[in-house]
């Protein structure tokens, strides 16, 4: 183990003694569960997430049947197996790289009757294709997080990520909760749209030019005249919401964004930060956009 990744494991363990004072029953544990099984080299130490955290987690992410539930790192199974048995998802993953994990994992999920519909797969998370999860889940350490941070925001938008304890560093989460004293981030994976846009909508077309910061979106429109107004808004997976100009003349765009195209949605989902930004503006009813 490298120098930084062991005061990475002392971190870890001094984070959770000092912000989680009952999580002291499980620390006791874990040099224990690495002392049996020196041979597996972990990246984050065998920690199980507690029952009422592990069902906010899945709740957060409103895990229900139409979801494939990713957990790296899944330690007993616990996320995965809850995943499908109390939040009916309808298949659900587990990777984790210690072979006793996974034996302990399996045996879980047969008791809890979902075998054919869990699979544990022990390998290492960073070589895992975690492509196919509508919702990720996580009890990582912060430096893990972040290097899987590129990987993740290439998942298909809208796709939910929700992480026990830690953050994704510069991504701010989009939902932030604190139960029986964890925290827990939720993150919704945003669509791609940094770029130059067409827009045409009541008001004739503009361009817009756009630059993306994880689910933050700024930039400027130019229309036909060469007037320029500033451009500031939000990504919730593929839904946006944005505001051009400001004061009494910003108008507000909210749509979704589907590849190279955006559009006008019926009753689309208002975003904080662009309804805050937009004053009492209501959304321009019929907008349309493609890619230049
Ligand atoms: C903090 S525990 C979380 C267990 C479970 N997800 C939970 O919340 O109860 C982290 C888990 O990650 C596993 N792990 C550590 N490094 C790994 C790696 N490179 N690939 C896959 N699993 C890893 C450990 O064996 C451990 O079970």
């Amino acid at each position: 183990m490298s120098t930084s990744r062991a005061s990475l494991f002392a971190g870890f363990r001094r984070a959770v003694a000092l912000s989680f004072v009952s999580s002291l029953g499980f620390l006791a544990s874990a040099p224990a569960a690495l002392a049996a099984n020196q041979s597996v080299s972990l990246d984050v130490p065998y920690v199980p997430t507690p029952p009422d955290v592990v069902n906010r987690m899945l709740e957060t992410a409103q895990v229900g049947p139409e979801d494939f539930v990713i957990d790296l790192g899944s330690g007993d199974g616990r996320i995965a197996i809850a995943a499908v048995k109390n939040h009916g998802a309808k298949g659900a993953m587990g990777v984790d790289i210690d072979p006793k994990r996974i034996e302990e994992a399996r045996e879980n999920a047969n008791t809890a009757g979902v075998a054919d519909k869990v699979e544990f797969r022990n390998q290492n998370l960073f070589d895992t294709d975690f492509s196919q999860a509508t919702v990720l889940t996580m009890y990582l350490l912060p430096d893990v997080n972040v290097s899987l941070r590129p990987k993740i925001l290439q998942l298909k938008p809208g796709t939910r990520v929700v992480s026990h304890a830690f953050d994704m560093g510069e991504w701010e989460s989009d939902v932030f909760e604190r139960v029986d004293g964890r925290s827990v981030h939720l993150w919704i994976v945003p669509a791609q749209v940094e770029g130059r846009w067409k827009i045409e909508g009541p008001d004739g077309a503009m361009e817009l030019d756009l630059a993306q910061r994880f689910q933050h979106v700024a930039g400027t429109a130019h229309d036909a005249n060469g007037s320029t107004r500033p451009v500031a808004g939000s990504l919730n997976g593929e839904i946006i919401d944005f505001v051009v100009g400001e004061g009494d003349a910003a108008k507000r765009y909210t749509g979704s964004v589907r590849g190279s195209a955006m559009q006008a949605s019926a009753g689309g989902q208002a975003l904080k930060g662009a309804e805050a930004s937009a004053g009492a503006a209501s959304p321009v009813a019929d907008w349309k956009g493609a890619r230049l």
